[in-house]
């Protein structure tokens, strides 16, 4: 009797098991088995995986230390064909925006109509003329000793309406068939953006740009026109830039100008911004096809395309932040990297978002799947992951994932430290992690870090930029921890070889290696950063 009672306790408390482990598999916001990385112990002190003990004056001096210790990767460390480069984007540094035969972009419109919300307006119509003086700026690429430099077309630029009835524009073309001839000549690789933010105004007034998906055709033309033209010299493309930011912040707030604390239920928003990154992926997978079936075999290059990523961390060790990290990185990164991995978006957006997310065909499916060579990661900083039971208080990526991202966690520590120039926190921890997580999530694809960088906004003299020298350095020293684990990473830029104007910000974040004078005829100077980057590519630092 006694053993028969105990047996059927036993089967209850079994299936109170069973039922509470059901109960939590499939509650959204506590589920946490999902999460994939393993952070290292994150050290908030520290900036980076590999180094040593805090500072004490300047937050970045123990970097600085670690430079000219042997524990530093040096550049010979690396595979010798790993593409080393720093680099900018047609919008933010060509100029001649209405000259040699370029039609207008929707920046130019957008920058036009709120000329109070933008800094260094003025400036934008020559920009610091990378156009004119394309030449001069190979040189200054060379003296840093880089071996790849990330570059993008403007497409206004070849194709001034953005349709090939509207015509080819040859100045355009041969533009860009001078730079890429330049650079290849004086030993550095082109590394190309198809899509750069900027895309014909043209095609916005005649069909909402990319929240039409006749675009695709154009970007298709437009693409294969590159392939035809370029292609024989660039063996690096890459579709489109941060394809996430440009759908979630930079279109959706400043070009339909709606405003942040709308609720994402009740107006366009949420839907659009899902709209976009649909159709953005789907032109980004037509013509890596176009690339990989018509012009990758006798070509002999990649395609891949560039997400902006920083790697979430949970805000606590409560179940429902775990499980809040992991949604943010699967609305975030798996946005993304799920369609062109796997074909499809991630069954958790799925789930939480409904029919506002758009649905890809069988045919886009499979087109999808396999859609990249690599991936290229901007990198910048990271954030906390906190459960956020309520979609209306957060914007963005969080809006449907129940999460947003905060600087603080619950203790009041941030992740890394507060760049004493910049708005950001310095945390190479958090790419070490993200390349692990792709490496373990996505089976080990080939990455390229297409930006890495840091604003001088409130530096006293943007030349003294020792604060960006600490920065370079600890990331670098992160991808190459993360190679020795395993991570299949085969290049690193620094952004930005020049300063590059900023969308609001203009010019004030001093965000380049060679500084312009704009009060001595856009005169390139290199920064301490330039001078420690060349000599880090070009000798051993600890000479
Ligand atoms: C990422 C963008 O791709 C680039 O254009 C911009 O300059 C940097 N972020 C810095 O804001």
């Amino acid at each position: 009797m006694q053993k028969m009672e105990t047996l059927s306790s036993l089967r209850i408390f079994k299936t109170i098991l069973i039922i509470l482990s059901l109960v939590l598999l499939f509650n959204i916001p506590t589920q946490a088995q999902g999460l994939l990385y393993k952070l290292r112990p994150i050290q908030h002190d520290l900036a980076a995986s590999k180094i040593g003990e805090p500072a004490t004056t300047k937050p970045y001096d123990y970097i600085l230390k670690f430079l000219s210790s042997s524990s530093f990767p040096s550049r010979a460390s690396f595979p010798s064909d790993f593409l080393f480069g720093t680099g900018s984007s047609a919008l933010q540094i060509e100029g001649a925006g209405h000259e040699g035969g370029r039609g207008l972009g929707i920046w130019d419109d957008i920058v036009n109509q709120h000329k109070d919300v933008y800094g260094d307006v003025d400036k934008f119509p020559k920009k610091i003329e990378h156009y004119k003086r394309y030449k001069e700026d190979v040189q200054l690429l060379k003296r840093l000793g880089v071996n790849s430099y990330r570059m993008s077309i403007s497409w206004s630029r070849v194709m001034p309406n953005g349709t090939l009835e509207g015509g080819i524009n040859k100045e355009g073309i041969n533009f860009y068939n001078n730079l890429i001839n330049e650079l290849l000549e004086n030993g550095i690789e082109p590394f190309v953006t198809i899509l750069h933010f900027d895309y014909p105004l043209a095609l916005k007034q005649k069909f909402g740009g990319f929240l039409n998906h006749s675009i695709v055709k154009h970007y298709k033309d437009y693409s294969e026109l590159l392939f035809k033209t370029y292609g024989d010299r660039v063996k690096y493309w890459t579709t489109i830039n941060e394809v996430e930011v440009t759908s979630i912040f930079q279109y959706m707030l400043n070009i339909d100008n709606i405003s942040t604390d709308e609720e994402c239920k009740t107006t366009r928003k949420c839907t659009l911004s899902y709209t976009l990154l649909h159709n953005f992926l789907l032109a980004h997978a037509s013509t890596s096809k176009l690339y990989r079936t018509k012009f990758q075999a006798i070509q002999g290059g990649e395609i891949g395309l560039v997400l902006s990523s920083g790697c979430y961390v949970p805000y606590s060790s409560k179940l429902e932040d775990v499980a809040a990290t992991q949604r943010l990185m699967d609305f975030y990164w798996g946005w993304i990297l799920d369609p062109v991995f796997h074909g499809n978006y991630p069954k958790i957006m799925r789930k939480l978002v409904g029919n506002r997310l758009p649905k890809f065909t069988k045919k886009e499916k499979k087109m999808l799947k396999g859609s990249t060579n690599f991936i290229g990661i901007n990198y910048y900083t990271s954030h906390f992951a906190i459960y956020e039971p309520n979609r209306t208080k957060s914007i963005g990526d969080s809006y449907d994932a129940l999460a947003r991202s905060e600087v603080f966690n619950e203790e009041g520590k941030p992740l890394g430290y507060k760049d004493q120039y910049a708005w950001n926190y310095v945390y190479p921890e958090g790419l070490y992690n993200m390349l692990l997580y792709i490496k373990d999530k996505y089976k080990n694809p080939k990455v390229y870090i297409t930006e890495n960088g840091v604003a001088s906004t409130k530096i006293p003299n943007p030349l003294k930029d020792e604060h960006r020298i600490a920065y370079i350095a600890a990331h670098i020293n992160a991808t190459k921890a993360a190679i020795d684990d395993g991570a299949n990473v085969r290049g690193y830029f620094a952004w930005a070889a020049f300063d590059t104007f900023e969308f609001q910000a203009g010019y004030s974040g001093n965000w380049g290696l060679y500084h312009v004078d704009f009060n001595d005829n856009l005169k390139r100077i290199p920064t301490d950063a330039a001078k420690w980057y060349r000599k880090y590519l070009t000798h051993d630092l600890r000479d």
